[in-house]
């Protein structure tokens, strides 16, 4: 078997049921800006709340250089009636040496509690797993992430432990829950 695929040069469209997962771009600069300003988005994350829109230029510019490397990849989440970014979600850290990467998402508040990124990580980890042939996919998640390690469990992540003050973040150090799925993981428990 070939290394983790890690040549994609372009975004792949994805589309569920309600959602299309698509590339992110100048257009969704005032979505990204909401969101990553707001507080119950970034309560948990590692980096400052946006305070100029100008970081949602970076963001994207970011996004892009990371694809073009190979080391991550990134979807806007829209509802499939609307193009307007609500949501992003998406793989970075892509190591294709060892088959792994980590999964980050963040979703506008305003969406939370009716199982949208349930919906979109199931697109992208059938991609991730399917199509770029991780046979480890991580996520780091905050203990009091309350949200993020239900929506974790629900999808059939597997907890693996703890990093004692794994982070410094925001003057303090963090611990961090570690979660995985793996390649046979995905094979056995999920039915899409
Ligand atoms: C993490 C985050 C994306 C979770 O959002 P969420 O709305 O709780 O997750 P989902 O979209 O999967 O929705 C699950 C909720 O919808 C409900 N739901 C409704 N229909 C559903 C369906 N078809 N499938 C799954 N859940 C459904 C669930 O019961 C659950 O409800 P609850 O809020 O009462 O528990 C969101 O809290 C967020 O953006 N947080 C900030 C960013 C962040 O922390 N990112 C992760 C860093 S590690």
């Amino acid at each position: 078997m070939s290394l983790a695929n890690n040549s994609i040069t372009e975004v792949p469209v994805l589309t569920t049921e309600n959602l299309i997962l698509r590339a992110i771009d100048e257009k969704d600069l005032a979505g990204l800006f909401a969101i990553f300003s707001s507080e119950p988005v970034m309560k948990f994350m590692d980096v400052e709340r946006f305070t100029n829109i100008s970081e949602a230029a970076q963001m994207v510019t970011f996004f892009r250089e990371k694809l073009s490397i190979g080391e991550g990849i990134r979807w806007a989440i829209c509802l499939k009636d609307n193009d307007q970014l609500i949501g992003t979600c998406g793989f970075h850290h892509i190591s294709p040496t060892h088959y792994k990467c980590e999964i980050g998402y963040d979703l506008l508040p305003a969406f939370w509690g009716k199982g949208i990124m349930t919906n979109a990580l199931h697109a992208i980890l059938q991609f991730g797993f399917e199509q770029m042939n991780f046979n480890r996919i991580e996520a780091i998640v905050d203990p009091v992430n309350t949200r993020s390690y239900a929506l974790l469990d629900r999808l059939g992540f597997q907890r693996e432990g703890l990093h004692r003050q794994s982070f410094f973040e925001k003057g303090r150090f963090v611990d961090v829950y570690i979660y995985s799925m793996l390649q046979g993981d995905y094979k056995n428990e999920l039915h899409f």
